[in-house]
């Protein structure tokens, strides 16, 4: 399976450090391990896409740095185009704090450096690309006008859209919602963007009639262990997955979406889409780190 895929996204340093429990605000807590992986939720997702097959390319930024040159050798290994990551001096690359407890919960702080400089202008060269891709990727750790360029870029293209909205704070822009192909927010971000409780399967159901009501086209909602709820005007259905141990859910969604966008890159039905996000997803939440955690296709039953 191969189709051509790019995503416009952040590049993060993730500084992982691992306590019993989350603190709490004030607290001093002792943890007990720290690691450095690749991550940002854009190369996380093109690195998924990679593994699961696809031919992927990454529009971003990093600073001049040492992360900087280690995110972009990440991708490059998975054989992913990096020809349109760029290197801004002045910034540095983006980071992630990221706190892991034992049950395998995160909280996470991010501070977007070089990701806060990809410019909707870094779309003017990539006419190229994103010709040549049937699949489009954004999330929202990118300023909002190059989140709304790349859409925009990507349908004038002929792309399929995929919007993933994390993190997200609060409502879209009302116009952003039928720029987009797929919407695929995890339940805290489908909660924010509709104002409604998103905890199963039935509430994700609401919100999701809620984003179609305001224009979304087809809503992925994608619920951790409670599985997946998809809706578009004609249809809704639930996708449940096995339960598993979770280790680590830190990049757990970036690689349902990659994957997803992998199959729809190939050509693949929703169902079967769905179901290679799941799988692969579920085996991201099993393992520790963004990108390290991330499974390649062979390690997926047939
Ligand atoms: O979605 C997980 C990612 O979010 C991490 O890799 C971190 O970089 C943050 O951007
Ligand atoms: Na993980």
């Amino acid at each position: 399976m191969q189709g051509n895929l790019v995503v416009v996204g952040s590049l993060n340093m993730d500084l992982i450090l691992r306590a019993p429990r989350l603190p709490r605000g004030g607290e001093t807590l002792a943890g007990h391990d720290f690691a450095t992986a690749a991550g940002g939720k854009g190369a996380n997702q093109a690195v998924a896409a990679a593994r699961l097959g696809a031919q992927v390319a990454m529009i971003g930024c990093v600073g001049a740095d040492a992360y900087g040159a280690r995110l972009r050798t990440a991708l490059l290994v998975e054989g992913i185009d990096c020809t349109a990551v760029s290197e801004i001096e002045g910034v540095p690359t983006g980071i992630a704090s990221i706190l892991v407890d034992d049950a395998g919960q995160n909280a996470i702080v991010i501070v977007a450096g070089g990701n806060g400089a990809l410019m909707p202008a870094h779309l003017d060269a990539q006419a190229a690309l994103l010709a040549a891709a049937q699949v489009l990727v954004v999330q929202l750790e990118v300023p909002q006008a190059t989140v709304e360029a790349a859409m925009i870029r990507g349908r004038e293209a002929g792309c399929t859209v995929i919007l993933n909205p994390a993190p997200a704070s609060g409502p879209l822009p009302a116009h952003w919602y039928g720029l987009a192909d797929y919407l695929i927010p995890n339940e805290s971000e489908a909660a924010a963007l509709t104002g409604l409780p998103v905890d199963s399967p039935e509430s994700a159901l609401h919100a999701a009639q809620r984003l179609l009501q305001v224009g979304a086209r087809r809503v992925l909602i994608t619920l951790g262990s409670q599985g997946v709820l998809y809706a578009d005007a004609e249809r809704h259905a639930h996708f449940a997955v096995a339960p598993v141990v979770a280790v680590d859910s830190t990049a757990a969604g970036d690689t349902f979406v990659g994957g997803f966008a992998a199959a729809l890159a190939a050509g693949q039905t929703l169902e079967s889409a769905i179901d290679l996000g799941q799988q692969a997803a579920a085996l991201a939440v099993t393992r520790p780190g963004a990108q390290p955690s991330i499974p390649y296709r062979h390690e997926l039953p047939a």
